[in-house]
Parts: C-alpha cells; structure tokens; sequence
C-alpha cells in the first residue's frame, strides 16, 4: 500500500491506495491562511504537520491496513513557499506562501543581479516572479535582517514535511524548479545564480528524481503517524506536476487544465523549451528526464468564490454550501458571451501572462440588461479567457497539444467542462475518478517502491478517461470574438490598476 500526502493551500489530503492504484481511504484536514496585508500570505508550517498526523491516521483507521504493509509514501504541496529554518530546526516566522505578493523589489534585484531578464531566463528558465521562493529569501535579508541572520535552511511546504517525517533536507526537481533556483535545463540548483545573489548552497536540500527514495519514516515520525521504520519516503512533486500526474499528463500531446484556488495549463514536454519572453513557467517535470510548461492564474476558482462569497450570498440569501450550485444554474441560463460583458480576474495580481503583482480585477462593458447572472457567468468566462491566454502561448511555442483534460472545480461542473471546449475551442475530456496531487505521488511512491518500472506505466495501469466535451459551433465563434477584446483589455487599463 502506499500514501499521498498533498500540503494544499486551504487544507491537506491524504489518500491510500493499494497496488492497482485503488484508493481505499482518503482524509482532509484543513487550516487557515494569514493575510496581515494586502497581498501577504503566510501560514503556520506546524498547521500542515498536525494535518498530516491527524490525515494519515484517520486513512489508516478507516482502511484498517496493517502498517507493516504501507510501504511508501509520496510528498505533494502548493510550490513556491519559504520555510525559514535556524540551526536547531526551529521554524524562524511563518512561511511566505505562493500567493504572496510583497516580493516585487527583491524581483527586480534578482533582474539586476543576473544581467538582465534574458540572462536571467538563460540561468534558470524563468523571469523572476513575485511568488517565487528565491525573492522571499531576499525579502527576509532586506526587511527582517535578525531573523535573516538566523537561517540555516529553507525548505519548500512539502520538503518541510519531509523533514519532520525522515530528518532529511531534500528537494525533487518538480517543486525545486518553483524557486528560481534550479538550473531547469540541467535538473540541479544553479550555483552561478546563487554566487550572484549571494546565497549560500548550504542553505538549500539536495535535490533528486521525483521517484527516488528520499529516506526512511524516523522512529519518532513512525510512532506518530501509527506507521513503521520501514516506510519509505519519495521525492514526490509540487502540486501541479503532482496533480498533472494525477491526470496521466506523462507524456508529449497531453495537456490538463486545473481551475483550483490557482488555474493551471499544464503541458508536458520531452524538451526544456522556454517562451522568450519568460510568460510561461518551463519546469522539470517528476517523470524522469522530461520537463512541462505551465500557465498560472493566480485567482481563478477563487475569483468565482470571492464572487458567490461577497456578492451572490449577500444578494439572494441562498444557504451558504448551496450557494456555488445556485450561482452556476443561474449562469448556465445566459447565453454564451455574457451579452458582451468582460470580467478581467486579476484580484490579486497575475502571473501569466502579465507577471504584475499591481493587476488588478474588473467587470467591462455592463449595460443595463445584465444581472446577477450574467455577472456569473462573465466571471467564469473570464476565467476561462485567462486560460486560454497560457494555451495561445503554448501553441505559439510549438509544443504539441493533442488532448486537454480538465481536472479541478472546473472539471466537476457541467457548465464550466462546456464553457471550457468553446472557449478553447477543443475537446475537453475528464477521467472517470479524478483524485488530484494526492493521488500523482502515491503512483510516485508505488514507482519508487518498485511496483512499477516507471510513472508511465504507472499511469497507463491506473488511469481512466471517461467522459469527452466537444465544443458548440455556435458558442465557440462567440468566444473567438470576445477574446481579442479580453486580451486588449488589461494593457488599456493597466495604468488605472496601480
Ligand atoms: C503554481 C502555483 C500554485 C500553487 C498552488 O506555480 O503557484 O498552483 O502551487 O498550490
């Protein structure tokens, strides 16, 4: 048997599978995130360990497997956050999260220090970004100089646990490649980035294949989580590369979106390719040897939840866990386009393809017909829009798309799946159980293990797809002309955002 872990944003999920890749049990445990400022996130590492004990005990309980039996466990979470760890292992302050955006200064050094932003690409495949963890390390030196002072180690929310489970610092290549400080290209950190930013290599894990063993559970970790010394700890992913494998993304052709709190185009790719002008992500992929591109929306599910959440509820009183249904149904009664209304869901910030913490959302072209409805609706549809822009980049690289499967919120509504194969203008599919990151690096710890030769055949054995979208003639040309005006938009608006 094996175990998934994802360290999520809002919460962590933990899953058991057998060696077909059943899932026996599965367990959530969630937190809270601080927001001490605008555009500050932060949360408590020991928040995701408590989720972790109190999930993999609760899978363990209801599956009632022996616990001699599990024999590994792989390692997912939200990339890009900062552990900031002393000499004894002591958390120094909260971890700086993915979503946070008071890096843009230490973005700008990172620019400078490397040459340029084509330097800079060159060296680690990627502009600088606010989320990354490298500007969050530089953050900590410029504005918390004791605490700066104090750093031995900074690990990645996942690579925390994996501390906290086999004593060892380690990183794999999926979730390394988050930091701005990996060299993409040849799978290992970057030591002429680090020189010219004046970090230390100590400060750093070693870095490994997402399928490698890691170490092994300490007794302490064992007796905890009601498991044995014996259980293996793999290399794991980031959740997007996590959640790709989770969708059978393993090899050239395939692409999977995922509309979470994030919205993610994720492709594979046998190649490193890298956009020029740095507005997708190149990263090492966890399947050996191989790479992917990806588009991120910062706010995309979670412009549809600020949405139902501050408006919809307020306005109809529908019961708060009926509200997001309610919303939608009312939406699917609007035809496709909104009547010409744009929303832009950049609430707090976007990365691709503007890479502007300073963007903000926006509803454009209302008219006195549009209602609460039609608002939905342009809000997913804006969504939907912000996609597509990582697709287009995507396509213009060359890099082949021969099937989107949508994974996510956006996956599990009916009006979403559709609005998606007309917005994209392709077929969409889904897969009969989609169980997300958690379930990526459990097929990771089954590989690591040995039960399988590789990830993809891992994959191959245990992944379905079922149910297939095909775009609407008629939706979709309505698509195609809104989109250019959606595309427009941001740069005419852009100097009222700041
Ligand atoms: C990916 C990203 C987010 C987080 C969410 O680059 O920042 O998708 O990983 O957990």
């Amino acid at each position: 048997y094996y175990l998934g872990i994802d360290i999520g944003t809002s919460g962590t999920k933990t899953l058991l599978i057998d060696q077909s890749g059943k899932v026996l049990a599965e367990a959530d445990a969630g937190y809270p995130m601080e927001q001490p400022r605008p555009g500050w996130t932060q949360q408590d590492p020991e928040d995701w360990w408590n989720a972790t004990v109190k999930t993999v005990r609760a899978v363990m309980r209801q599956s009632k497997v022996d616990k001699n039996d599990v024999k590994a466990i792989g390692l997912s979470g939200q990339m890009h956050g900062s552990v900031f760890l002393d000499a004894q292992d002591n958390v120094i302050r909260p971890a700086l999260l993915w979503n946070d955006q008071r890096t843009a200064v230490q973005c700008e050094s990172i620019t400078s220090a490397a040459g340029s932003r084509e330097e800079l690409i060159k060296l680690v495949a990627n502009p600088a970004l606010t989320g990354f963890q490298a500007p969050k390390i530089l953050w900590l030196r410029d504005n918390e100089k004791r605490n700066f002072d104090k750093l031995a180690k900074v690990l990645l929310p996942k690579d925390d646990i994996r501390r906290r489970l086999t004593g060892e610092y380690v990183s794999e290549v999926s979730d390394a490649s988050g930091t701005l400080l990996l060299d993409v290209q040849a799978r290992n950190w970057s030591t002429e980035l680090l020189g010219r930013l004046q970090l230390d290599r100590s400060l750093l894990p070693d870095v490994v294949e997402s399928e490698d063993v890691t170490g092994k559970l300490t007794a302490a970790a064992a007796k905890q989580l009601g498991l044995t010394t014996q259980c293996q700890v793999v290399g794991g992913a980031g959740d997007c590369a996590a959640g790709a494998i989770g969708n059978g993304i393993v090899r050239s052709g395939l692409l999977s979106t995922s509309i979470g709190t994030s919205g993610v185009m994720f492709v594979h790719s046998d190649e490193p390719s890298i956009d020029a002008a740095g507005r997708l992500h190149t990263f090492c992929h966890a399947v050996r040897g191989k790479w992917h591109m990806m588009g991120v929306n910062l706010t995309s599910g979670g412009s549809l939840q600020w949405w139902v959440e501050n408006v919809i509820q307020g306005l109809a009183g529908v019961p708060a866990a009926k509200s997001f249904e309610a919303a939608t149904a009312e939406a699917a009664g609007v035809p496709a386009g909104s009547g010409s209304l744009v929303f832009l869901p950049y609430l707090n910030g976007e990365r691709t393809p503007h890479a502007d913490p300073h963007a903000r959302g926006a509803f454009v072209g209302m008219n006195l017909t549009h209602d609460r409805a039609a608002m939905t609706r342009s809000v997913m549809e804006g969504i939907t829009f912000a996609l597509r822009d990582s697709l287009a980049i995507i396509e213009s690289m060359g890099v082949p798309v021969r099937q989107i499967r949508a994974s996510g919120g956006g996956s599990k509504n009916k009006l979403w799946r559709q609005m998606q194969a007309d917005v994209f203008g392709k077929k969409i599919t889904t897969l009969k159980v989609e169980q997300g990151p958690a379930y990526g690096v459990a097929l990771l710890a089954a590989v690591g293990d040995g039960a399988y030769k590789s990830i993809e055949q891992a994959c191959k054995a245990t992944i379905e797809v079922a149910e297939e979208t095909k775009p609407d003639a008629k939706a979709k040309a309505t698509y195609n002309e809104l989109f250019p005006i959606y595309r427009d938009l941001y740069g005419n608006l852009k100097d009222s955002m700041h």
